[in-house]
């Protein structure tokens, strides 16, 4: 029987470890973590994410051939394949900080299976790295090796969050990248032969390791870009009278193009895109590139100009202040179906609005209040560290209050903000609402999903982004 170990328990080394448990019933998947919260709650009823799909095959395996443990070491060390999936911060200080890499917890995991392994095993890169860490990990593992053979392997994963479960069923494709030696090539078959349990050998692609790693930073970088390329032209939209939407329809259509990832937004959010990219420019300006780094880095500016955008929007048009006014944010997850607030547009926003002194009322289905105040008190790129997985009482922001109804949340509200496209915000009762809020009532939409029409019919000012604005909007101009 294959022992697959995977360190770390979070939203890839879950959901993916499932998933090779419940298609591969002859291998044995352990995923342990240093957090015994996160381990307890992947015990429990409860699971630590929330991903449509997953707690049926969790279900399904758990304690039959899928464990999870705080028990690092042991697991480890029983393993044919480890794959490693821990945290990978940007780094806030000394060398690259703001760009590069934090490869703390990766060298400590690399360290440690050296230290516990007793034979010969696969070392896989599951969390997006830095090209040629594979490189920087291998020696880590060889100095340290007595006498035993490590084999490492770029296996990143493409799965996006709120989709993971149909993802992992069927990959688009799935990148094995290896050494180009006898024994690499032997544990590329090794890994791929796992895979192969589920998914078509010809979307099993295997390559050399450093066009795995780059692949994994270019295909972010490529999704980041479409979104900040439409999110560009929604605002020569706005000032032109044209609709994001038509355009964006219209450009899709070209086969060349395509209709995925053309929705303009507030702002992409998520743990990767913006931390790739860092990265991907880092690595470009240490390798003397820097037209490429500045290139990709207008990626992230566009994305923090649209973000800015709104706020500044949101604030021009109710008469340059929402000091003391409330203002309903519906929706604070990064996207639609799932928990996680990494780098969410929504705390872009929020703290906008809280530098402007609004009272913020904030109802997302998924997120809890702890998490709310916890980002919102947090500094840029503090989020992606093991102790943040661990309860703590930040210091809470009084200017704002989170409810557990979107109704609640908007009663007496001078203004309404959209920030994650949840169905249920499509089918809100919405004259209600407006006849419960100040008025003139406000709606601003970051993620396009209300019918502007009928809104503006019942009486709300609407902004849509990328739409022709209405009159009010226009004689409002928002300053840039
Ligand atoms: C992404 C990649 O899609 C995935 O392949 C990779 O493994 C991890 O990073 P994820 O961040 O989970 O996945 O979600 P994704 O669906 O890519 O959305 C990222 C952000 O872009 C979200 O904030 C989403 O709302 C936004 N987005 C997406 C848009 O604003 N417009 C779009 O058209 C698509
Ligand atoms: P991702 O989205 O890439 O899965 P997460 O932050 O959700 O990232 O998960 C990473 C997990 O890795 C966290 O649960 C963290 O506790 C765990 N982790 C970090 N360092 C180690 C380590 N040295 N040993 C075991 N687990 C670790």
């Amino acid at each position: 029987m294959v022992k697959i170990c995977c360190i770390g328990a979070g939203y890839v080394g879950g959901p993916t470890m499932a998933v090779i448990a419940l298609k591969c019933p002859s291998v044995e998947v352990a995923v342990v973590d240093i957090s015994a919260p996160r381990i307890n709650a992947w015990n429990s009823d409860q699971l630590p994410i929330y991903e449509p799909g997953l707690d049926e095959v969790v279900k399904q395996c758990r304690g039959k051939n899928l464990f999870f443990s705080v028990d690092v070491e042991k697991h480890v060390s029983e393993a044919d394949i480890v794959f490693v999936s821990v945290n990978t911060p940007t780094k806030t200080q000394g060398l690259g900080a703001g760009k590069a890499a934090d490869l703390t917890y990766w060298e400590s995991a690399a360290r440690m299976i050296a230290d516990v392994s007793k034979s010969d095993k696969i070392v896989v890169e599951k969390s997006t790295v830095p090209v040629k860490t594979a490189e920087a990990i291998e020696k880590i593992l060889t100095h340290n090796s007595k006498g035993i053979n490590f084999q490492i392997l770029s296996n990143p994963e493409f799965l996006a969050e709120g989709t993971a479960i149909n993802d992992l069923y069927n990959p688009d494709r799935v990148l094995i990248g290896g050494r180009e030696t006898p024994e690499g090539q032997k544990a590329i078959k090794a890994l791929k032969d796992v895979y192969a349990h589920w998914v078509p050998e010809e979307r099993i692609i295997c390559t050399n390791l450093w066009s795995a790693e780059l692949s994994k930073l270019a295909a972010n970088a490529f999704l980041a870009q479409r979104i900040s390329s439409v999110n560009a032209m929604s605002a020569l939209c706005e000032a032109t009278g044209a609709d994001v939407t038509q355009v964006s329809h219209a450009v899709g259509k070209d086969t060349r193009i395509g209709p995925k990832f053309l929705n303009a937004s507030v702002g992409f959010g998520g743990s990767c895109f913006q931390k790739d990219i860092l990265n991907l420019v880092y690595i470009c300006e240490c390798n003397g590139l820097p037209e490429v780094a500045h290139y990709w880095k207008q990626v992230i500016k566009v994305n923090d100009y649209q973000k800015t955008r709104f706020v500044n929007r949101v604030v021009s048009s109710m008469f340059n202040t929402v000091s003391g006014k409330k203002v309903a944010i519906l929706g604070f997850a990064f996207k639609k179906d799932t928990g996680d607030t990494r780098e969410t547009p929504a705390i872009d926003v929020c703290k906008g609005l809280l530098g402007d002194k609004a009272k913020l009322s904030i109802y997302d289905p998924q997120v809890t209040e702890e998490q709310i105040q916890k980002d919102l008190s947090m500094k840029k790129f503090d989020w992606d560290h093991p102790t943040h997985l661990q309860p703590t009482s930040p210091t809470a922001i009084k200017s704002l209050q989170v409810v557990w109804d979107a109704y609640e949340a908007t009663k007496d509200a001078h203004a309404i903000c959209i920030m994650t496209e949840w169905d249920e915000f499509k089918s809100l009762d919405y004259q209600r609402i407006y006849d419960n809020m100040q008025k003139p009532a406000f709606l601003f939409d970051g993620r396009n999903i209300v019918d502007v029409e009928k809104l503006r019919g019942i009486g709300f000012i609407v902004y849509s982004i990328g739409k022709p604005l209405d009159q009010w909007l226009k004689d409002m101009p928002a300053v840039a």
